[in-house]
This record gives structure tokens, sequence and C-alpha cells, in this order.
């Protein structure tokens, strides 16, 4: 089958390579075209576990092309995914724009029926407007559909989350727009075992939404727990462990820590904040579930301060930018936060990220980045731990105590045992833990 996804970000690359990968022909288009050149020089515009090789198989095999041209895209084939970006709009609303922009450019270079996929994440009833624009702008009276096709990947798991997803969500409100959907998820669904499910489009864009604010909601109640335990002296960790063993609860995400940061659930949970206020319902729960995860950075920064007393010209070490492991993404990334903070108030900054440090010194150019860990940590008064890198967890503590000049970390992951780092003489505060 021929696929066109317009949008090569984390998800629209990952998504144009994986149905590659099963057998479809896929056509990629992007807007920027430094992008699309990268890509056609088969250099990855991000990093994602073994998306390089993919993609140099499968447009060596001749079944994933790059183009930044949305006419051939549209020429390519009539079932077209949507994977461009909704960042947030200046009171946190989505930002439909480069959605709005696709709709219209492809009702432009319409010529006979098409389906347009919103892959991209958009508040409930997008897919109402996106049809008002289409039917403006196409240049005769040709047939087509939109369909919800919500994406549920997790980046540093792109691509085994993408083959091998834990459901394929299609909303549509035609016969033909599923059969379309059905036969391009065939291959995916006979591999995977998982199970395609249908509904109406307004069911399945809200699905996204609640979701990633569902998954928020745990995170910051387990850092809301993670103060009671604080003043307590009770165990997060312990606690979650006897929490997510419930099977009505689950361990994932209740993880007390910095609290959540990345692309996706600042913005959807203020999308879904927004999007509820507009249709006249005040979600007080989600801002409660955003609040918390504002004040526990301030929180954890708070300790920093407590810790150091006075910050100007102390030499702080942050390791970790990325807003997980996994992944070279640092948008809305806890690390961001401290970075400007710790700034602000005159701290010295090194920087080590093994994915995320290039990017981010393009942006932040000023502070100083060190490939090697050892070097980062030299002479620091304060190690600030920013994301779970498995490299972190493997330093060596009492070469790590002997490099820094004051052996003093904040944990903002709840990477090490505190009793280990107090005996090795750290003075050590974590999330949650005593
Ligand atoms: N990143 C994730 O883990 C994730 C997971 C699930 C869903 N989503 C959602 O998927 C969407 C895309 O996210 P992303 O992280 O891949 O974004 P991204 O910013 O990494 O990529 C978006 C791409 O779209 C391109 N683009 C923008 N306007 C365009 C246009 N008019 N024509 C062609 N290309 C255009 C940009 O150049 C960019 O390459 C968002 O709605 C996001 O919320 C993201």
């Amino acid at each position: 089958m021929k696929i066109t996804v317009v949008g090569t970000g984390y998800v629209g690359l990952v998504t144009g390579a994986c149905f590659s990968e099963v057998g479809h022909e896929v056509l990629c288009v992007d807007n920027n075209e430094q992008k699309v050149a990268m890509l056609n020089r088969l250099e990855m515009p991000i990093y994602e576990d073994g998306l390089e090789a993919m993609v140099r198989k499968n447009v060596e095999e001749g079944r994933l092309r790059f183009t930044s041209c949305i006419k051939e895209g549209t020429e390519f084939s009539e079932v077209i995914f949507v994977a461009v970006g909704t960042p947030p709009g200046r009171s946190g609303e989505a930002n439909l724009s480069y959605v709005e922009q696709v709709g219209r450019e492809v009702a432009e270079h319409m010529t006979s029926y098409h389906l347009l996929v919103e892959k991209s994440t958009v508040p409930v009833n997008t897919s109402e407007q996106l049809k008002r624009t289409m039917t403006k702008y196409l240049r005769a009276d040709i047939d087509f559909d939109v369909a919800s096709n919500p994406e549920f990947l997790r980046e540093g798991r792109a691509i085994p989350d993408a083959l091998n997803p834990s459901r394929v969500v299609v909303g549509v409100e035609s016969k033909r727009a599923l059969l379309l959907l059905q036969e391009v998820y065939k291959p995916i669904m006979e591999r995977s075992g998982c199970r395609l499910l249908e509904m109406d489009i307004a069911s399945a864009e809200l699905t996204k939404h609640a979701s990633n604010s569902f998954l928020a909601m745990k995170i910051s109640y387990i850092n809301a727990v993670s103060r009671i335990c604080e003043l307590t002296g009770a165990n997060v960790e312990k606690v979650a462990e006897g929490m997510g063993l419930d099977p009505r609860i689950g361990p994932e995400f209740l993880r007390a820590g910095v609290g959540y940061g990345g692309s996706c659930f600042p913005k959807d949970v203020d999308a879904f904040v927004h999007i509820s206020e507009r249709l006249g319902y005040s979600f007080d729960l989600l801002k409660d579930v955003q609040k918390v995860n504002r004040e526990q950075r301030e929180h954890v920064f708070s300790k920093i301060k407590k810790e150091l007393w006075v910050v100007e010209n102390k030499r702080i070490a942050i390791l970790g930018i990325a807003f997980k492991p996994g992944t070279d993404d640092y948008r809305e990334a806890p690390a961001l936060y401290f970075v400007n903070e710790l700034a602000e108030h005159g701290a010295t900054l090194r920087l080590w990220d093994p994915i995320a440090a290039p990017h981010f010194k393009k942006e932040f150019p000023q502070h100083t980045y060190c490939e090697d860990l050892m070097e980062c940590v030299q002479d620091a008064d304060l190690v600030l731990v920013m994301t779970e890198w498995p490299e972190i967890k493997a330093l060596d503590i009492q070469a790590l105590k002997k490099a820094m000049k004051s052996p003093v970390m904040i944990d903002g992951r709840n990477v090490f045992d505190p009793e280990v780092l107090r005996e090795a003489g750290f003075i050590y505060h974590s999330v949650g833990r005593l």
C-alpha cells in the first residue's frame, strides 16, 4: 500500500519508517528542507534507537522516500498521515496552525478522494475544523475523509512501540476510511496481535489527551505522596512498590522525581485543560496535576539552595539533560528549569548528557559541556541528577567523591541508594526518601 506521512519529527519519521518496514511504500513529507536534505543523505535529525538502520534499509530497498513537496505527497497516496507538531500556543492551548496548513495544502492539490489522518495529538473536535478548512480550499467537489489515529509511542522506545502497539485507535466516520486504515495497520496487527479499536473521531481524539493526562496525573500523584514521605520519614519507593503491585494501579509511572517533562505531557495536559475550559468544564483535577508538577521542581530547587546557602559562583554539575533516557529530546525537560534557575542565581554550570548535549549546547552555548562524566563533576560544589541514564547509575562513587570539591548530590531521579551515598560520605538528597 502507498502511504504519505507529513512531518518527519519523532512521530512522523518513526511512523514512516515502521510503515515501510512492514512492507508499505512510504513517502515522508516535511516542509523543513534542511531536514529533508539530511534524511536524503541518510542522516537522522533525531536520535531513536534502531531508527537509522531501519531508515537506511527501507530507503535502500526502495520503500521509503523523503520530499519537501506536499503536492508530490498528495499525489503519491490517497492516505495521508498528518504528524506535524502541535506545540503549546501563547496561553497553553494547542497551536494547530501546522495541522491547518497541511489540511489546506492537501486540499489545494487534491484531484481525487483522499483520507487525511490526524496522527498529531489534537484537541477533541479538531477534525470538524479540519473538514471545514479542506472543504474551503478544495478546487473541485471532491470527496474526502478525515480520521483520527492518535499515536501512543514512547520516545526512547519508539520503534518497538510503533511495531508492537498496545492498541491502535482509529476514529472514523465512513466505512471507506475504516477499510483504508485497516489495510494500513493489517501487517502491524498480524505481527503484534494487538487490537484495532474503532470509534467515532471525537472519542479517538479525546483518548489521546485523556491517556497522557492520566499518566501525568499518576506522576503528580506519586510526587505529592513523596512530599508526605519526606514529612514523615516514609520511603516513597516502598510505597510505590506496595501500590503498584495492585493490578488495578500498576507499577508504571509511579516513580517519584523532579516531575514530568518532555514534548507531550506538559503541553497535552495544558491543551486538555484549555479545551475543557472552552467547552464549559473546569478540569480542576488536571490543574492540580500541573500545580504539583511545578511545585515539585521548585521543591527540589529549594533543596539545592538549602544545601549551598549561596548559589552564586558555585560550580554545579548537571548530569542528564534529556527528559528521559534513550532520547535526545529536551523539550520541557526538567533540566531546562534548573539550568535557567541556577544560571539566574549566578552558578557556573557544567553539563553532561550522552545524546542531548550537542543540541542543547546550540541553544545554551554559555555553559560548559563535557563528554566525560568524571570531567563534568571535576571540582563541583554540587552534583544534580536530572536524567536516569545508566552511565550515571554506574558511576564509581568513591571516584566521584574524590573528583568533587565538596561531595553534595541532589538526585532528582532517585538513581542512587541513599545509604550507599551517605556511607561514602556524601550529603545526599533525593525525592521522597530520607
Ligand atoms: N514525540 C512524541 O513522543 C509523541 C508521541 C505521541 C504523539 N505525539 C504528537 O505527534 C505530533 C508530532 O510530534 P513530534 O514530536 O514528532 O514533533 P516534531 O516537532 O518532532 O516534528 C514535527 C515535524 O513536522 C514538520 N512540519 C511542520 N509543519 C509542517 C507542514 N506544514 N508540512 C510539512 N511538515 C511540517 C516539522 O518541520 C517537523 O519536522 C505532535 O502533535 C505530538 O504531540 C508526539
